[in-house]
């Protein structure tokens, strides 16, 4: 008998698994004991930390605010093998994000989106590369018209393409969100690709449609486990391959589009911002760290294009489920729109001061909306003290704004849809500080003047030309559907010529 046979006789598996277990549960009880001082939080479970309590993560800002009632504004879980601060309400976030936001400027790895983009593009990287290529693509949004005028008459034509398509359902009940899904695509189209889709082309629909597929299943639990275990999930089949299989759909989409611009790109007379990149690229050709390079121009474009669609369409989609939702107010807007512009032309910027009721609207129906209730992640760069707390370097930190839109100390009626949020005793509009939905700090939103153009326009428009009602019999729901950033419920409604 050899000494390994010997040993294996003397050796049960039961005893080996059960040393196994003790060493791994040991293993992982240093590995997550919190350092000094650190903010508390629920006790979690071996291994998988409190994904049990997350497993519909779409609903985790809900969850958060239990923890926060018992944890206090700054409290700590154990996700993504990883722990992971969450700060609550608008003093502590503006604390964290804008007086020590030096801090907390950069973004985590989180391993299901580092296999998509790396830490490449704009909204996953980091430092030198990070200022560089925000800058160019503020520097180059500004440009083709971004926060000034210019943009204008581009947005106005697509409200002209919508109202046309809303008016060929002819007051019959209809699904608006593909509509104006691809409306608003097509605004971030023209600047980053240099035109427009019709809402007949198939493959377009078909891309937008993947791309909403693939913010359900970033909520799934499949996306959490890939988080948590990623070397695993990277080897086994499920539903985390047909996300990763979308966004190689949409890469490969964005890549063609380079591709057709570098054949013919023409230095003196750039169109958009494909063509400003590869522009640029020639300058910075000795400075590899700027990440001016058609790999990056790929994740830049990508994340314009995405975050560029994603957010503003479903902001629409929640304003028009308001408008059937509450009739009245709808009326009060039409009855604004038709007193400031009337009928004869189309609305203008320029008249939103003198539209507080319409701008207080917009405002309450992106505060209600809450549309990305957990804001984007951040990384502390230094170890930090937060009130009472020391937030170590390295530390996942996520400043939620449904804490912040939802927050008690702030508005009057947080759980009411009610525009006068945004209205003083005289009717005139009035800022909020803590209406925050574009977060703030050095990574606050990069589209926020786009997005606030573009609600505006579009909305103005569509009540200018149409009254929109539920169909007879139904109550809408204002119940939101899964996903990473939060959507209305599918609904119908019916746009009745004015
Ligand atoms: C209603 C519309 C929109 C909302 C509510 C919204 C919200 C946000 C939020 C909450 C962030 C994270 C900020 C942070 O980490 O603190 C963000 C980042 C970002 N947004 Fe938007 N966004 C909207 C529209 C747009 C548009 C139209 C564009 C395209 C031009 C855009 C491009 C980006 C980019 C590139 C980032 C990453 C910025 C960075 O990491 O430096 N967004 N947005």
């Amino acid at each position: 008998m050899t000494v390994l046979a010997y040993l294996l006789e003397l050796i049960d598996i039961k005893s080996v698994l059960l040393f196994l277990s003790i060493f791994l549960l040991l293993f992982d009880y240093i590995k997550s004991k919190p350092p000094k001082d650190f903010p508390p939080g629920p006790r979690s479970l071996p291994f998988i930390g409190h994904l049990h309590h997350l497993r519909d993560f779409s609903k985790a800002h809900l969850q958060f605010a239990k923890f926060a009632e018992e944890y206090g504004q700054i409290f700590s879980i154990r996700l993504f093998g990883a722990r992971l601060v969450v700060l609550n309400g608008h003093k502590v976030v503006r604390e964290v994000y804008v007086n020590q936001g030096e801090n907390f400027a950069d973004r985590p790895s989180i391993p299901l989106f580092a296999d998509i983009v790396g830490d490449k593009g704009l909204v996953a990287s980091n430092g030198y590369a990070w200022k560089q290529q925000r800058r160019f693509a503020l520097h180059t949004l500004r440009n083709f018209g971004l926060g000034k005028r210019s943009l204008e008459p581009s947005i106005l034509q697509e409200c002209r393409y919508l109202n046309e398509a809303f008016s060929n359902e002819q007051g019959k009940s209809f699904n608006p969100q593909w509509l104006i899904n691809n409306a608003v695509s097509n605004i971030i189209s023209v600047l980053v690709f240099g035109d427009r889709f019709e809402y007949t082309n198939d493959d377009f629909q078909s891309l937008l449609k993947n791309i909403n597929a693939a913010i359900i299943l970033e909520a799934d639990i499949w996306a959490q486990l890939y988080n948590m275990f990623p070397w695993l999930l990277r080897r086994v089949p499920g539903p985390h391959r047909k996300l990763l299989s979308i966004w190689d759909k949409v890469i490969t989409f964005v890549r063609g589009k380079i591709e057709d611009h570098q054949t013919d790109y023409d230095p003196s007379d750039p169109r958009d911002y494909i063509d400003c990149f590869l522009g640029e690229m020639e300058k910075w050709k000795d400075d590899d760290a700027a990440g001016f390079n058609l790999e990056n121009l790929c994740y830049c474009t990508l994340d314009l294009f995405v975050a560029g669609t994603e957010t503003t369409y479903t902001t629409l989609y929640w304003g028009l489920l308001y408008m059937i939702k509450y009739p009245e107010i709808q009326r009060k807007v039409q009855e604004e729109i038709d007193r400031v512009v009337g009928s004869s032309r189309q609305p203008s910027v320029a008249d939103r001061e003198n539209m507080p009721y319409t701008d207080a609207v917009i405002h309450e129906t992106q505060r209600f909306g809450d549309i990305i209730p957990l804001n984007l992640a951040r990384i502390a760069s230094k170890d930090t003290q937060v009130g009472d707390y020391i937030i170590p370097k390295g530390t996942m930190v996520m400043g939620t704004l449904n804490s912040i839109l939802f927050d008690e100390m702030e508005w009057e009626t947080p759980y009411t849809f009610n525009p006068g949020h945004f209205l003083d005793a005289e009717g005139k509009f009035r800022r909020k500080e803590a209406f925050l939905p574009f977060s703030m700090g050095k990574r606050v939103c990069l589209g926020e003047q786009l997005a606030r153009m573009e609600l505006f326009l579009f909305l103005t428009s569509l009540l200018q030309r149409f009254s929109f009602s539920a169909p007879d019999g139904v109550e809408p729901s204002l119940d939101a559907k899964a996903g990473s950033t939060q959507a209305p419920k599918p609904y119908r409604l019916c746009a009745t010529s004015r």
